[in-house]
């Protein structure tokens, strides 16, 4: 286990699709279990592989609600549900945050690190959360969606976890 550096924009990594995950094998559960404490270290709810360098579909999300750690490997959206706006931060952009439109609800289609493959929902803060982290896998920044930005201050009353 180990701390990785989180790449932050502007960096060609976070703008490129990443590649499939073919090989479910010892380092996928190294990479994953450094994301995990990347992720836990920086205060993040959620974070994908080109942030940590690797640009290979794999993402993590974890509310820290005493869930078990959800792990997305060749993650795809398979039904989404509901429109909902709320303020959102990425890792990637320090100090950037901003309000952005996303489905309330989602159904995933993913496999776990042993490859197995499993269906997942989500709703809220949790659905945007992965959605988020899905994006990333496809090289889309949280910025793109940004329709309003707000400042430090006005965070003082939202929501402030980091993706
Ligand atoms: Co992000």
């Amino acid at each position: 286990m180990a701390i990785r550096s989180i790449v932050t924009h502007p960096n060609e990594l976070l703008t490129q699709k990443c590649k499939e995950v073919h090989a479910f094998d010892e380092k996928l559960g190294k990479l994953l279990d450094d994301m995990y404490d990347t992720m836990i270290a920086s205060d993040g709810i959620g974070l994908a592989a080109p942030q940590v360098g690797e640009a290979i579909q794999v993402a993590i999300v974890d509310l820290g609600e005493g869930q078990e750690v959800i792990e997305m490997i060749n993650p795809e959206v398979v039904e989404i549900g509901g429109l909902e706006v709320e303020v959102e931060g990425c890792l990637s952009f320090p100090d950037i945050y901003g309000e952005v439109e996303r489905p309330f609800y989602v159904k995933v289609e993913a496999q776990d690190r042993d490859g197995s493959l499993y269906e997942l929902e989500a709703e809220d803060y949790e659905a945007r959360a992965i959605l988020h982290e899905i994006d990333h896998l496809h090289g889309i920044l949280f910025t793109s969606k940004i329709i309003r930005y707000v400042d430090m201050e006005e965070l003082e009353n939202e929501q402030e976890d980091e993706l």
